[in-house]
């Protein structure tokens, strides 16, 4: 198997051949962030957004950004030049750095930028024609879910009791509102009308559901960017998730509940092709 392209502080090498210190704030705190874009044929998706979106998660937890944004996207375009692959999944993560363990920050460190060009996952055809399974979870993370961070505890048990379940994803519910997946946003159509939570400090402002929200306006679909009631969910006509390594996906149960007729619905069909067709 072809090694996987990596970069870890200044040096690009194989991934197998990356290696950090046991003391580095990443492994002892999780303290730290990142960003995973999708490269369709060679080409960055939405790399100024996702650029954007890193440095603003490395200003909310104080770490100074070791590149400038031309820096970043050299470092991304030697990544997809150095892939035998043509569409990848780009994983970058910077750390608050080495230092001995200490919750304070440490007076002079240097933040750990680690990344790897993966092969994008295929999305099984299956998830297109018949649409995926949900769960719904109580959503116990901290308040800042709109900070790319490391630190996922709650969201892999989230998503782990979605797969215990059979299911492709958890959604997270806090005070009765249906908020975003485990790693992906939610859209819900009731009524003709499309709705997502709104950008606030429970969700991660996803780069695709920006996408999705733009490709909405172009279709001439209504849509409003507010709270989803958990109840909503049962009755909805169709319910999607999205995310950079999901796209779009049309979701036919949700706690073991058929949603409407049980088949991807005609909202999601248009916004998927047209999306087909944008993302390149
Ligand atoms: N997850 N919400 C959460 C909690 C996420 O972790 C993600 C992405 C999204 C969707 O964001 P975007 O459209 O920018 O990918 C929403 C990535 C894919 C991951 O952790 O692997």
């Amino acid at each position: 198997m072809a090694s996987i392209p990596a970069f870890l502080n200044g040096e690009y090498l194989p991934l197998d051949e990356c290696r950090v210190s046991v003391l580095d704030r990443g492994f002892i705190y999780g303290d730290g962030v990142y960003e995973l874009l999708p490269v369709y044929k060679n080409n960055a998706f939405y790399l100024t957004q996702h650029l954007e979106r890193l440095q603003r998660s490395m200003g909310e937890i104080k770490v100074d950004s070791p590149y400038d944004n031309s820096e970043w996207q050299a470092l991304i375009n030697n990544l997809i030049q150095q892939s035998e692959h043509d569409d990848l999944a780009i994983y970058i993560q910077i750390t608050r750095g080495v230092a001995p363990r200490d919750h304070v920050f440490p007076s002079a460190t240097q933040a750990t930028v680690f990344a790897m060009a993966n092969p994008l996952p295929i999305i099984p055809s299956e998830y297109l024609e018949n649409g995926v399974e949900l769960i719904t979870s109580n959503d116990i993370r901290w308040q800042r879910c709109d900070i790319k961070a490391i630190s996922l505890l709650a969201n892999i048990l989230a998503k782990q009791e979605a797969a215990e379940a059979s299911a492709v994803e958890a959604i997270m519910i806090r005070d009765d509102y249906a908020l975003e997946g485990s790693a992906s946003n939610l859209f819900l159509v009731r009524d003709e009308v499309v709705y997502t939570h709104p950008k606030d400090n429970l969700i991660l402002p996803g780069i695709t559901r920006d996408f999705v929200l733009e490709l909405l306006e172009e279709l001439g679909i209504e849509c409003k960017q507010q709270r989803i009631p958990k109840e909503w969910l049962y009755s909805a006509d169709e319910l999607w998730i999205t995310s950079s390594s999901k796209e779009v996906l049309a979701a036919t149960k949700i706690d073991q509940k058929i949603v409407a007729d049980g088949k991807p619905g005609e909202v999601w069909r248009k916004t998927y092709n047209l999306y087909q067709q944008r993302k390149m």
